[in-house]
């Protein structure tokens, strides 16, 4: 590893977008890495960049036709009436055939596809043909419980491999699947099964975190108290607890799968027919349902898993992401698989029943790349160094990051402590909305800088604009966007053109919209500095506020409710809520706690607030806009030193400031 020329960066300062990181450190690629690398140099990096902007219906058109098998091949790349976007007009495919069908002639048949450990440590292998099998299976019992293309299919999963099984088989018959993080509660699963009005639920009856069962079924019995639309539920059984069964409704995987031949062809679709559907925060109260469809999502996937994973034969890739992320979607199921590589899957906690448990599997399954979050990292740092050192991690020989920006000290100690300073770190920014990862390192060709996720892939044409979508100067902040579409983008939001249009494509002409804030140096690689927009990053997750005020206020007792969130060593940011509650009822510290409680009941426990201060009122312009800006500061500092001339009443303000707890018990 060799040390270049340090670059400066400067302290800059607009929009409130601010960044006060100055981040020196260069690492080139190491040499060895290089050598065998699919990008090899960062000349080539560059070629093949200019290239693919050129002319990036070309880039796509030759991409697509190499690295995907279609049935009917397409008419057009591209067809842009913006915001929409069809891709690959006239073509079809189907999905699960690119994922699995198409390994099963060579060799690659034998090859394990997904290598799962579960938290209690049980294991499981399944080859591309063992694969292929259960998703056949499976394909045909969605068929005996009459789902058909263009269905919705609620997925509500534990991490093991039945999860995916169950996504690939959707996609077999072009059922349009919606995975629900198994983290999440009742009232998200309701929700989820509403806004796509679903027709069935695959769960299991529980899984593992922490050593403790996290009961799946019974939460989506209380999602489903008062549904119609849902036909039926298929649980899997993992766990092996009580649970009650619906005469009519309910039915076991494993029965289900004792009816049916493993022969199912695949039924092509067309190249815009929806995949899936993800729910991600927005801005407003109700989540945003971000539609994905088939070819040209599963063509971006694929790609960037092959360039920015240089997965090669005999690698062991870990991706730690959760199914029901959209990490989980892209980087553990359908790029890994369309490019054959072998995934690892693990199911529980990375602390059960010991801070070690990823060194151990690392060290114990060869893993080879690892993908992980910075919140994590920030924990692995916070839990000691003696765990990762106990175990042999040699076999590592590429690392990443998502879901926030790192920390370079993180990522000093990521490259050190895990890397043993051979591995090289990409830093991939994306989102739900993007579908797969668009500003990134190459491993073998892009320098890297701590902190900063580089430079665009291929046909990715990322800005920093100002106000005006005007691109700023180096070193000056301003909002991030994308000036070209891209095959994996978002289409729509689920049944809300007019959100679609207005959260993504109103801001400027011709440009989508991320909600990051961001600026470049002077070697133009990107710093995200984050979310300008009133959604939180907590611990990779994004979290609304609203969602969260509207929990908070769905209590009882509270009148109102606004929700900020605090900078945070660990999770990145952490949630503060400031609360009002109706009178007479008065703040204990007991209200606090049942406060917390049910957010993590009616959201999820990621949402619970660290902190909440209950206040008389709270800071309100005359429009009666709440202003989180002052909430923030006081938040973050317990001061205000910001403008404050459009606020209602001062007096607010004052009981707010000081040890920020005025009023509270
Ligand atoms: C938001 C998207 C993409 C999968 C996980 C999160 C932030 C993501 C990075 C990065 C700095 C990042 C952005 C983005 N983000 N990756 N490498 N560096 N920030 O998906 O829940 O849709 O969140 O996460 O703010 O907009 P998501």
């Amino acid at each position: 590893m060799r040390n270049q020329t340090p670059v400066s960066a400067t302290r800059y300062e607009s929009n409130n977008i601010e960044s006060h990181l100055i981040e020196k450190r260069v690492f080139n690629p190491p040499e060895a890495f290089s050598s065998k690398a699919d990008i090899p140099s960062f000349e080539q990096y560059q070629k093949l960049y200019r290239k693919s902007i050129g002319n990036p219906e070309e880039f796509w058109g030759e991409q697509a036709s190499e690295l995907l098998v279609w049935h009917k091949k397409w008419k057009t790349v591209l067809d842009w009436k913006e915001p929409f976007a069809r891709w690959f007009v006239g073509g079809t495919l189907n999905v699960s055939e690119n994922c699995l069908d198409r390994h099963l002639s060579g060799s690659r048949r034998n090859q394990a596809a997904l290598i799962w450990e579960g938290e209690p440590g049980d294991k499981r292998t399944l080859t591309y043909q063992q694969l292929h099998r259960e998703v056949c299976k499976f394909a045909n019992v969605l068929k005996r419980n009459q789902v058909k293309k263009g269905d919705r299919v609620i997925i509500y999963m534990p991490m093991c491999p039945e999860a995916a099984i169950a996504m690939l088989a959707c996609a077999r018959l072009g059922i349009i699947h919606s995975v629900v993080f198994g983290g999440f509660s009742a009232a998200a699963i309701k929700d989820r099964v509403l806004d796509s009005q679903a027709k069935m639920v695959i769960t299991a009856d529980g899984g593992y975190r922490r050593g403790a069962i996290v009961p799946l079924k019974r939460n989506v019995d209380e999602a489903l108290k008062d549904d119609e639309h849902v036909k039926k539920v298929v649980v899997f059984r993992r766990v092996g607890n009580q649970v009650t069964i619906r005469e009519g409704r309910d039915v076991w995987w494993h029965r289900e799968m004792e009816y049916v031949d493993a022969n199912c062809e695949p039924v092509p679709v067309d190249s815009e027919d929806p995949l899936y559907i993800l729910y991600t925060s927005g801005s407003t109260g109700k989540p945003k349902g971000v539609l994905h469809t088939s070819a040209g999502y599963l063509l971006q996937a694929a790609l960037t898993t092959k360039y920015v994973f240089d997965i090669k034969e005999g690698d062991i890739y870990w991706c730690t992401a959760d199914v029901g992320w959209v990490t989980g979607h892209s980087y553990v199921v359908y790029g890994p698989l369309c490019i054959g590589a072998t995934a690892f899957m693990y199911e529980g906690a990375p602390n059960w029943p010991e801070p070690d448990r990823f060194w151990k599997l690392i060290e114990e399954y060869g893993i080879t790349i690892f993908y992980t979050a910075p919140t994590a990292i920030r924990a692995f740092v916070r839990w000691g160094d003696e765990h990762p050192q106990r175990h042999d991690l040699s076999s590592l020989r590429l690392l990443g990051t998502v879901g926030e920006p790192i920390n370079p000290e993180a990522w000093m100690w990521y490259h050190k402590v895990i890397g043993g300073g051979r591995c090289p770190i990409v830093d991939t920014w994306w989102q739900t909305e993007t579908g797969s990862i668009m500003i990134t390192p190459l491993p073998g060709a892009t320098p890297t800088k701590p902190g900063s996720a580089t430079l665009p892939f291929f046909g990715i044409d990322a800005a920093v604009v100002d106000d005006q979508g005007k691109e700023v100067p180096p070193n000056v902040g301003g909002k991030l966007v994308i000036r070209k579409p891209w095959p994996s983008m978002l289409r729509t939001i689920w049944g809300d053109e007019k959100r679609y249009k207005k959260q993504y494509w109103s801001e400027f002409k011709g440009m989508y919209f991320t909600g990051d804030g961001a600026r470049r140096d002077k070697d133009g690689y990107f710093w995200i500095v984050g979310r300008i927009d009133d959604v939180l990053n907590v611990a990779g997750h994004r979290l609304g506020t609203s969602e969260i005020e509207s929990a908070l206020v769905s209590h009882l007792d509270v009148a109102e409710a606004a929700v900020v969130g605090r900078p945070d060593e660990m999770k990145g940011q952490a949630v503060v809520a400031f609360v009002t509650l109706k009178q007479p009822k008065k703040p204990t510290p007991e209200l606090r706690e049942t406060l917390r409680e049910h957010v993590a009941e009616v959201i999820s426990a990621i949402a619970k607030p660290d902190d909440i201060r209950f206040t008389d009122a709270l800071p309100k312009t005359r429009s009666g806009k709440i202003m989180r800006r002052l909430l923030k500061e006081v938040a973050s500092s317990g001061q205000v030193t910001g403008d404050t001339t459009t606020l209602e009443d001062y007096s607010v303000l004052a009981k707010l400031s000081g040890d920020g707890k005025e009023s509270a018990s």
